[in-house]
Formats: C-alpha cells, sequence, structure tokens
C-alpha cells in the first residue's frame, strides 16, 4: 500500500501567499466592482527590459533553425551565463567566486526550498523571525522539524532567531548549536539589512559549529547604503561555510520567466564531502534549471543597455518604496525597510491582529497586503507593503490608506 509522506501533515495550511490568494479571490467573488490594488505578493509589475527582450526574440528564432537549435541545456547552466554572474556579480565586487561554482536555476524560491535535500534531517535549522515560510516548510516537509505548536505559533525542533525594532530586524546569534541557518539579507519581509560585522560574527559561529550558512541574496540588487553587504562572500572564510542563492525575478522582473542561480564554493565541505558535488548530482538528476532561451535573456541583463534599464527599474520600484514609506508616516504608522529592499514593514495599531488588518485594508481600502504573522509569531503586530506595484497603483493605495 502505497503512504503519504506524513511530514507535509505537519504543515498548519497552505503557502502563505496562496492562501492570500484565495481569500482576495474570495472578497473579489463577493464584491465583483471592487478595485483592488495588489502589494502583498512580491511579484513585479513593469515589463521586462527591451534588451532582455530583444536577447528572447533572438534565442527563440535560433531555436527554429537547425544549426542554431539547443535542446537540453547544461544541467548546472550554460556557461556563457555563468560566466557573466561569476565576473559582474562577484569578482567586480572583489568576491572570489569562479563560474564552475555557480548553478542555475529557475529561481531561487526553488533552490532554497531544494537546497536542505543535500542536508541530513538529523540537521537542526535555526531561521529568523519573521521569515520568508519557504525554509521552513521545506524543512517542515523533509521531516527536519517536530510538530506544529500551534499556541506558540511554531514548529518544535526549530531555533527561531528574534527579529525585532529592539535588534533593528537584525538576529542574535542562535544560543543553542544550529547546524543550518537560514538568513535573508536585504530581508524578506522586514526589509532590514545586516551590516558586514553583524555577518561576519554569523560566518564565524558557522565556522566554528561546522554550520552552513543558506544566504538568501534575491534583493540585493536593492540596495543602496554603501555600508550593507551585498554578498555573504565579502566575509572572511564565508566561502568554507555557505551557499548564496540570487534571483532575476525582483532584479529583472523575470518572476513570469523565471531564473536565479546559487553559488556553493568548493572550498565547502562537510564530513569530507564537497557540497558542491551533491548540489551538483542533485541538479543532474532533479534537474531544476532554465531553459535556453530564459537563460540568453538573463546573459542580456549583464549587457550595458541590460544593465542601465534594470537599473532604472530599480529605481521605479525604490521610487515606490518612498511613496509608500512618506504615506504610511502621513497616516500614522511607524514603517520600516522600503530603503535597501522593495519591502515595508509597517506596525498596526495597538490591539488589532494582522489578519485583522489585512482584512481592515480590503475592506476600507480595497488594498491586500501581507499579514505579518504569516511570516511568524515575532511578525504579529505587523503587516507587509510590497513596492512592486505600478506607480499609479501605489498612489493609489497610500491616497486610500491617508483616508482610513
Ligand atoms: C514574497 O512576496 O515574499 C515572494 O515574492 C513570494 C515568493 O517568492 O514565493
Amino acid at each position: 500500500m502505497a503512504t503519504i509522506n506524513k511530514n507535509y501533515l505537519k504543515l498548519p495550511g497552505s503557502y502563505l501567499f496562496s492562501g492570500i490568494a484565495k481569500s482576495v479571490h474570495e472578497y473579489e467573488t463577493s464584491h465583483p466592482d471592487a478595485d483592488v490594488i495588489r502589494l502583498g505578493i512580491g511579484d513585479v509589475t513593469q515589463p521586462i527590459a527591451s534588451a532582455v527582450i530583444r536577447a528572447l526574440h533572438a534565442a527563440v528564432d535560433e531555436m527554429g533553425q537547425a544549426d542554431t537549435f539547443h535542446g537540453y541545456a547544461p544541467d548546472l547552466g550554460y556557461s556563457f551565463l555563468r560566466d557573466a554572474i561569476a565576473r559582474e556579480d562577484y569578482q567586480a565586487r572583489g568576491c572570489d567566486i569562479a563560474a564552475d561554482e555557480i548553478f542555475v536555476s529557475d529561481g531561487a524560491k526553488s533552490d532554497c526550498g531544494n537546497l536542505q535535500e543535500i542536508f541530513g534531517t538529523d540537521n537542526r535549522i535555526a531561521v529568523c523571525d519573521p521569515v520568508y515560510p519557504v525554509y521552513v516548510d521545506a524543512n517542515v516537509m523533509a521531516g527536519r522539524t517536530g510538530e506544529y505548536d500551534r499556541v506558540e505559533q511554531r514548529f518544535q525542533g526549530v531555533t527561531y532567531m528574534s527579529c525585532t525594532e529592539d535588534n533593528g530586524f537584525a538576529p542574535e546569534l542562535p544560543e543553542e548549536q544550529a547546524d543550518l541557518i537560514y538568513l535573508c539579507f536585504p530581508n524578506n519581509p522586514t526589509g532590514a539589512v545586516i551590516k558586514k560585522d553583524q555577518l561576519q560574527r554569523f560566518v564565524d559561529y558557522a565556522r566554528e559549529h561546522g554550520s552552513v550558512i543558506l544566504y538568501d541574496a534575491a534583493y540585493e540588487a536593492y540596495i543602496s547604503e554603501d555600508d550593507v553587504p551585498h554578498s555573504i562572500y565579502e566575509c572572511e572564510g564565508a566561502q568554507e561555510c555557505a551557499i548564496e542563492s540570487r534571483s532575476f525575478s525582483k532584479t529583472a522582473g523575470f518572476t513570469g520567466l523565471r531564473l536565479g542561480y546559487t553559488v556553493v564554493p568548493k572550498k565547502l565541505v562537510i564530513e569530507g564531502t564537497s557540497l558542491r558535488d551533491l548540489w551538483a548530482r542533485r541538479h543532474g538528476t532533479k534537474f531544476n534549471g532554465a531553459p535556453y532561451i530564459v537563460q540568453k535573456a538573463g546573459e542580456a541583463v549583464y549587457s550595458d543597455e541590460g544593465r542601465a534599464q534594470v537599473r532604472e527599474q530599480i529605481a521605479y520600484y525604490m521610487e515606490n518604496a518612498r511613496i509608500i514609506r512618506e504615506g504610511l508616516a502621513d497616516a500614522g504608522y511607524t514603517a520600516y525597510g522600503g530603503v535597501n529592499a522593495p519591502y515595508i514593514w509597517l506596525r498596526i495599531p495597538e490591539g488589532m491582529t494582522s489578519w485583522g488588518f489585512f482584512d481592515m485594508l480590503l475592506d476600507k481600502a480595497r488594498v491586500v497586503g501581507t499579514p505579518g504573522v504569516g511570516f511568524g509569531p515575532h511578525g504579529e503586530g505587523y503587516f507587509r507593503l510590497t513596492a512592486f506595484g505600478s506607480r499609479e497603483n501605489t498612489i493609489r493605495a497610500m491616497e486610500r490608506i491617508r483616508k482610513i
């Protein structure tokens, strides 16, 4: 008789953003004339840069000719893209990362969910609280956690590192042995960043404790302040203890195209085994790569024209972030983030729950955001808005919020 993976049953509900999409769908069904503005999921709204579109068209045409047709992509990614990533995202910033340490994928979300597969189920994970739910959910499915405690709103057997206003939403080091440490900076959902000396402390902890840091740098392109690290490999010794994932989704508008990558340095060896080789083995078998045409689109992001156009898009979203931050301040809210990240994390009024605020905002302003508690218990009392809307909708949303 077939059996199911019972770890899935530990998950208390559906994926956060699927649950929100369902609530919004129900609301729209019962209010068919409502003009709902979505600032919930971090999905981009601006069209793909023209340099990238040109590359896509050219690649599609190549697929229609026998002499330029491409079949299976190399399972670790095409070298034209891996070379560009190594050169532009790492070597240009002084990080000694080579192309053969880069694995091209269909997005950072897949990588963040799948990376845990190369580790034993006896590893203890440490996550920030609040946190992007993919890290915990994937480890629950793999059986690396205990049951969900509905009172504490936490999984047993997981180390939660509190990120609060008091610590500037930057976690303290785990107090107990943590084997796999998930960090995301610029942070989703708080929009906070970590300074290099703080990050170095995590690297030092990992080296001392034999831990691995899984560093999600999906929002790196939004960093505007000079003293914020763009990569964990700016820290000394990080190549011996850290894996980093990045995405073209938020940087270049690829949420619908799907492209990302993960860096697994050759120096990262656990129990005498190269994690790079394990991840390569995983890619070879359970391919999660990206098609040729999408990788050509990714290559175009590194051209002079592509780079300039993508910078303009990031500036566009960051102007939205400014409009949201200032609008919230006018409306009397305390808000964080939105300076080095496309997320704004606002404190909701005393006495409300973050789901109560979600319902109120949808009902009174027809604006969708994300309840903070969906990211963990320390998210209760907060609410996330994204800067990824169109300019017009961002302005309209803030006008409506000011009027509540
Ligand atoms: C977010 O809104 O946090 C992300 O875009 C959701 C995702 O990548 O699944």
